[in-house]
């Protein structure tokens, strides 16, 4: 029987080859796609060892002045990938900068040539050769990756299920009259793009015209001393997606205080969105994996509330460190001193300007420098 076993290892070793793929548990960069990239996003993947047989996937996408590469090492989703079977696709920004383009026409359209495009066709072309469960297909991201978050559920609504936005602003407030891509737009940096739910809600649908199909679910989280992306864009973002529900902005469903974390405050106006408003904390707001986790429907229940939670916070409110997310930690470091990933510089900011060890202060644009 010998021989039988021999044979068996290999014809699934064969399988495997015939299998069109990546190298497992590891960052992969992807470059015979074939996939149409208009804008040359990096193309990068983690497929876990432990790949489920119809597979999730998970878009992260990073943040100003990061790469598919920082956002891997700096948030928990490749780790989390091989907790629950799924794929994480890392687009990486081919901008000098590197931020992503949420300004352009192109971009803020559904197939209009942009780097939303590229990743949305990155998507399509992981759930066809990994056979990947179309209904567990995620999309979340930090600071401009939040900003790319809500843009790619506004402009590939019919690819997503539910997103889950770290400190962004809304899709469309980004804009660039002059036609720039990936610009600057400090207007709505500092929270001074103000328009109505069915204004914003117009905005979003005007990058998928004519579209009527299913909208991902939305978790909008921001902190309140952010001051990169003002505090208001988590209002604009709730009323933006507000008006595309049809929901009251103004009055909840639902209030929890300190959830997830203390100081936190869910707030569920429907099915369809939920707003984490974080008092006290920075730009960008620590990713909450297990948390993601259960929003996307890999773990537990949806985080979404059948009922209304009691007044006093359970013992379990008091905050967990993220384990892996280095990306989790922008706040002011002891002695003045800024940790890694946090903000050291940028017009309009006041706090700390010296980055603890190793780090230094990377200037990403006028309004942000970040320790890197
Ligand atoms: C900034 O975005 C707003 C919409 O949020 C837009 O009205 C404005 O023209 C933009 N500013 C520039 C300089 O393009
Ligand atoms: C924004 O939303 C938060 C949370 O609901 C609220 O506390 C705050 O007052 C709002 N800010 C504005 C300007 O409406």
């Amino acid at each position: 029987m010998v021989r039988l076993s021999v044979l068996s290892a290999l014809v699934s070793g064969l399988c495997a080859l015939a299998n069109p793929l990546v190298k497992r548990a590891s960052l992969q960069q992807i470059t015979n796609s074939g996939i149409s990239n208009p804008t040359n996003v990096g193309f990068y993947m983690y497929v876990p060892d432990k790949l489920a047989a119809s597979p999730g996937i998970v878009v992260a996408i990073h943040y100003c002045t990061g790469t598919a590469q920082a956002y891997y090492t700096g948030s928990p989703y490749a780790s989390l990938a091989e907790q629950y079977g799924f794929i994480v696709i890392y687009p990486s920004s081919p901008h000098s900068g590197t931020c992503w383009d949420v300004s352009s026409k192109a971009s803020l359209t559904h197939n209009g040539g942009g780097d939303s495009n590229a990743i949305a066709n990155m998507v399509t072309w992981t759930i066809s050769k990994y056979k990947a469960d179309t209904s567990k297909v995620f999309v979340t991201g930090s600071s401009s990756g939040a900003m790319m978050t809500n843009v790619m559920a506004a402009t590939y609504p019919d690819l997503f299920k539910a997103a889950i936005v770290y400190s962004g602003v809304p899709a469309g407030c980004f804009v660039s009259a002059s036609g720039g891509v990936d610009a600057w737009n400090s207007t709505c940096a500092q929270g001074n793009s103000i328009a109505t739910p069915a204004a914003w809600a117009n905005v979003v649908k005007n990058m998928y015209s004519g579209y009527t199909g299913a909208r991902p679910k939305m978790q909008i989280y921001h902190g309140t001393a952010d001051t990169t992306l003002l505090p208001n864009n988590y209002n604009e973002t709730i009323k933006e997606w507000a008006g595309v529900f049809g929901y009251d902005y103004t009055k909840p469903a639902t209030t929890e205080d300190n959830k997830p974390l203390t100081n936190y405050h869910r707030y569920t106006f429907g099915p369809q969105l939920q707003g984490i408003y974080a008092v006290g904390v920075g730009h960008t707001v620590p990713i909450q994996g297990a948390e993601d986790m259960k929003y996307f429907g890999f773990s537990g229940s949806s985080s979404t509330p059948a009922t209304s939670t009691p007044a006093t916070p359970a013992s379990s409110a008091v905050p967990t460190k993220v384990a892996t997310s280095a990306a989790s930690t922008p706040t002011t470091g002891t002695g003045g001193t800024v940790a890694h990933w946090g903000q050291c510089g940028g017009i309009g900011y006041g706090g700390a300007t010296v980055c603890v060890a190793p780090y230094t202060c990377t200037k990403a644009n006028d309004y942000y420098s970040q320790c890197l």
